[in-house]
């Protein structure tokens, strides 16, 4: 099984007395953080008696039921909410974790990147480890250096200074009852502070209905909390963070969103971050064993739903056309067709966000019961269908709350388009140059993705106010942009309402012509150089009627093509490769601002769910 590196988790701390029980305290700032990660949920308190800790996999009101939460109480407690990296969702995993002695418990959001290292020179001297996590090593560093007499904070400053990698960590130790300890190297913590309290947390709403005056942490700040003070240092030395509060003015609701209208903006603008974890997870020695076994077998099926077919499309445009294989891309609920051609030396590969579609799930048994090896590509680490599969590929967008899929389609492209141009290495469809050219590209997409959103989002806007007041679209495209119109189409039925179709472009002259009449909108990918002026030739076509022609255009392309749309988008010039993913942005923003402008709430779109487990 594949862990991909990733950094999201909520954590929560809380020292002193707050009018109710901690338990109950950490229990709602935890749920505040829920759209952090929602796999496993844990809480400690420490009072007089030394710490309890209550934890286990499921989402906080599961493990509530099983736990009560509520019931905790003590001087201090911390919390999490996790999203699983390392080691799979389970009660072990499940934050907080505690060293030998009971005496340390901790919570962790970030990735320890030395870990095993850590780890094996601690079980060496004699610690025994529980869980998989990276985040147990803190528990044990810890109790060594308090063991060897060191006092607390010092012993948190020799920890830290031991680990690698990025973090923002809780602390609890029973013999300093009234202290939470914290650190922060990259990952996000805030001080709430308070009158008789004081929080931690990974975001501001966890604690904003208790307090909202904030001290942001820097990287390299540790300390502690007490009831009645905070105490900072950095490197040895003391901080002074008093001139650093700030008041929040936002609600509680909002402030989940990170100041977003809605999780769907949200998650549009955090791709460039989701694509960077994606890419600093990948494992490319584990992507070339993939690509070789791709290219050697007998045959490759490709099946997903929704948003994840559309990536499988791309990933099937490509495994044909560049690695020259035998590939088919299905939509799962449709995978019956298929059954007989289905022999041992085939792979699927099922790619879904969830890992839980119901039917994705069903063509992945089926596939393998007739001796085809599966490869999961999915968003959610041990979800049932990477479980169930013989290989396992990570994006790492971090939990997606919208229904309609953003990041996590655009983190499948970047992972599939590696896929697939290794199978093509192995295949002998591409050479070694043009191998290392795809992926320094998609290194770059991160950069591309951020000023694509920041160049197109006025225009978007513009363009959305034409597109709110009707009831119809086409979306038309060319070779390997074509998933990406339909993923553009999909997205504008979905949460804005508007009858949207893609088509091959050359196709739109047999039928859905026959509607285009004045002012009718048809959006226009322009992707791939091979199909520059039959493409040409289309939107003159519609021109000709009278269509509202929008062009997504990369700028290389706009001497030739700028002046025969009626609208143009111009984005960063990319191959057709990069291009999949930079021309995702403004179609996904066209959707959002035609469904604000039409008075929808892109997050709950209706009648659609975002995981669907009924077939
Ligand atoms: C639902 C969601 C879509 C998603 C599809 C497949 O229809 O509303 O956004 O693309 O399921 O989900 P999966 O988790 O398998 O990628």
């Amino acid at each position: 099984m594949r862990q991909a590196g990733g950094l999201v988790c909520g954590i929560v701390g809380v020292a002193g007395s707050i009018g109710e029980r901690l338990g109950s305290a950490l229990k709602k700032c935890l749920e505040r953080l829920e759209y952090r990660g929602y796999d496993s949920a844990g809480i400690a308190v420490t009072g007089t008696g030394g710490i309890t800790v209550r934890k286990g996999k499921g989402k906080i009101n599961e493990v509530d039921a099983r736990f009560n939460f509520t019931a905790l109480d003590g001087l201090s407690g911390i919390g999490h909410t996790r999203w699983a990296t390392h080691g799979k969702p389970s009660d072990e995993n499940a934050h907080p974790h505690v060293d030998c002695t009971g005496e340390v418990a901790v919570v962790h959001n970030g990735i320890i990147a030395n870990y095993r290292e850590l780890k094996e020179q601690l079980m060496a001297r004699g610690h025994r480890f529980i869980s998989d996590t990276d985040t147990e090593v803190i528990a044990h560093l810890f109790e060594d250096y308090v063991k060897a007499g060191l006092p607390a904070l010092v012993a948190l400053r020799e920890t830290i200074r031991r680990l690698k990698g990025s973090y923002a960590i809780a602390l609890l130790y029973s013999h300093e009852p009234d202290k939470v300890f914290f650190a922060r190297n990259v990952s996000p913590l805030v001080i709430g502070v308070g009158e008789g309290f004081n929080f931690l947390a990974s975001d501001i709403p966890a604690f904003l209905n208790y307090t909202n005056r904030v001290i942001t942490l820097h990287d390299g700040e540790y300390g502690y909390l007490t009831p009645s003070g905070i105490y900072v240092e950095r490197n040895g030395e003391p901080v002074n963070v008093e001139d650093r509060v700030r008041v929040i003015n936002w609600s509680p609701e909002s402030a989940g969103k990170e100041g977003y209208p809605h999780f769907m903006l949200k998650e549009i603008h955090e791709q460039p971050r989701a694509l960077r974890e994606t890419w600093a997870g990948l494992d490319m020695d584990y992507v070339s064993k993939l690509g070789k076994a791709i290219a050697e077998a007998r045959r490759v099926f490709i099946t997903a739903s929704g948003t994840s077919y559309h990536a499988g499309l791309i990933l099937d445009y490509l495994l044909v056309s560049l690695a020259g294989l035998d590939a088919h891309a299905f939509n799962s609920s449709e995978y019956r067709k298929y059954i007989k051609l289905v022999k041992e030396g085939d792979i699927l590969i099922a790619i879904s966000q969830s890992g839980e579609t119901i039917d994705t799930l069903m063509a992945t048994r089926v596939f393998r019961e007739r001796g085809a090896k599966v490869l999961a590509v999915s968003n959610v680490v041990d979800s049932t269908i990477p479980r169930e599969s013989d290989y396992q590929l990570y994006t790492n967008a971090g939990p997606e709350i919208g229904v309609a899929a953003t990041k996590t389609f655009t983190t499948q492209l970047m992972i599939l388009t590696a896929l697939a141009a290794n199978a093509a290495l192995h295949s002998g469809g591409m050479g070694k140059e043009a191998y290392s050219l795809v992926l320094n590209e998609l290194e770059q997409a991160p950069d591309l993705v951020n000023t694509t959103i920041i160049n197109v989002e006025a225009r978007v806007r513009h363009i959305a106010g034409k597109l709110a007041v009707k009831t119809n679209a086409y979306y038309l495209s060319r070779g390997i942009g074509l998933p990406i119109a339909m993923e553009g189409a999909l997205k504008m039925k979905e949460v804005a309402y508007v009858h949207a179709e893609a088509y091959p472009a050359g196709e739109s002259k047999h039928g859905p012509i026959a509607l285009v009449n004045q002012e009718f909108p048809v959006v226009f990918t322009v992707t791939d150089d091979d199909y520059l002026d039959p493409l040409e030739g289309n939107v003159m076509e519609m021109t000709a009627r009278g269509a509202y022609t929008i062009g997504i255009l990369p700028s290389r392309h706009y001497a030739k093509l700028g002046k025969v749309f009626t609208e143009v988008i111009q984005t960063p010039d990319a191959s057709p490769y990069l291009l999949t993913i930079i021309q995702s942005i403004p179609l996904q923003l066209l959707a959002y601002h035609t469904a604000v402008l039409r008075g929808y709430d892109p997050d709950k779109p209706r009648n659609l769910a975002k995981t669907v487990t009924v077939e």
